[in-house]
């Protein structure tokens, strides 16, 4: 019999996304036209922030977030050294140093309770990132923020549509980036935006994408030393017609990881389920389970898995552990021991709209045998 194959990411697209980049295609005009300006319109309004700004991925945004906050050589940085390496590089890019703190165990952000003392003179910002589609405790990071004068830069490249306490994700500091690749809760291909209530940001990072031409100027004038991360028009429709669902996707999202959720839960002593804190809502970017068997290896259930047809994936290595961290900064095993639990345990499943509740079962159990057999 042949097996279902069950990859661990799928984007989700449909009639009208197809209606949509063809009408770019056949309009000739592939960059710098409408669809842009729709879709970062579309995206205020989904955001509720006054500007967005698109460009051509979430690490090109993170990069122009940092320069528009104005972290320059010598700053630091505090944020987390679990998440995608995206986060902490950009804070790389503009010359500043990244001071990690440490994870909260159970939803596998920054732990707010860490952050203080690793506040010195040179510390500029907070990159928060919101890490799997769960947003970090924002109340306690906005307050240290206010007390030491730091700027907020969120990292919600993974949580679009989450909230925190009823307020979204996105909203809370300078500028926020997002991120559209193709297993993000929507997608453009490729691609991301910044969003800002602060209209200096904005005209900022406009330029900047767009190699630091100002708004007024001739085509060959350029203000700032800039970038080419523009969003292409046929990105940009497929991000309209991916908005103009978003709720809906969100909510399917939500409807695959109850039924991960229940099935798991029978399982409390070999695997932990992700743990939505009081007060979020979750957008799940992805599913990521904890190991708990003290001698699990990893490593042997993800190749059982394969052989099964099931593809799943460490998620996420620590930051601090990667060859030029370790070499730019000293950093070793032990430095931070909650989230290299984190990275060491952890392992995303399946995860996309389209599974049915069957399917999460099937690889629940699975998972739940293979981990049975190689728990010791
Ligand atoms: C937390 C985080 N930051 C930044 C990025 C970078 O986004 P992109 O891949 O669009 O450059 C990602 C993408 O996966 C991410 O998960």
């Amino acid at each position: 019999m042949k097996l279902k194959e069950y990859p661990i990411a799928k984007p989700f697209i449909g009639k009208r996304e197809e209606e949509y980049v063809l009408e770019v295609l056949r309009s000739g005009i592939l960059s710098i036209g409408k669809k842009i300006k729709e879709f970062e319109k579309l995206f205020t309004k989904h955001i509720g922030t006054k500007y967005a700004c698109a460009v051509s991925s979430g690490t090109g945004g993170l990069h122009l977030a940092m320069i528009a906050a104005d972290v320059k050589i010598g700053d630091e940085v505090i944020t987390t050294p679990f998440s995608f390496i995206a986060s902490a590089n950009s804070i790389l890019y503009v010359g500043a140093k990244p001071v990690f703190i440490d994870i909260d165990p159970l939803t596998y952000n920054i732990d707010p309770k860490k952050i203080e003392e690793k506040i010195t003179k040179k510390t500029k910002a907070i990159l928060v990132v919101h890490i799997f589609g769960q947003m970090a405790d924002m109340k306690p990071i906005k307050a240290i923020a206010k007390k030491y004068k730091l700027k907020i830069i969120e990292d919600a490249c993974e949580s679009i549509s989450a909230s925190c306490n009823g307020q979204q994700a996105g909203t809370f500091g300078e500028a926020a980036v997002f991120a559209f690749y193709p297993n993000k809760q929507i997608t453009t291909g490729e691609g991301g935006m910044i969003v800002t209530n602060k209209k200096k940001i904005y005209d900022l990072c406009a330029s900047l994408r767009n190699q630091g031409r100002a708004k007024n100027m001739q085509w060959l004038d350029h203000k700032y030393l800039g970038y080419n991360y523009r969003l292409n028009e046929m990105s940009a429709a497929v991000g309209i017609a991916q908005l103009e669902k978003i709720d809906w996707m969100v909510a399917e999202r939500c409807k695959i990881a109850k039924w991960y959720n229940k099935y798991l839960s029978l399982h409390s002593n070999l695997v932990q389920p992700p743990i939505t804190a009081k007060g979020n809502k979750h957008s799940w970017f992805v599913y990521v389970i904890k190991l708990l068997p003290k001698n699990i290896n990893r490593d042997k259930i993800i190749n059982q898995l394969r052989l099964k047809k099931i593809y799943t994936k460490p998620y996420l290595p620590a930051i601090h552990l990667f060859d030029f961290y370790r070499k730019l900064y000293g950093y070793k095993k032990g430095d931070f021991l909650q989230t290299e639990r984190a990275a060491d345990r952890c392992l995303a499943l399946p995860f996309y709209i389209g599974l049915k509740e069957k399917d999460v079962k099937y690889i629940v159990d699975q998972l739940l045998i293979i981990i049975k057999k190689y728990e010791k």
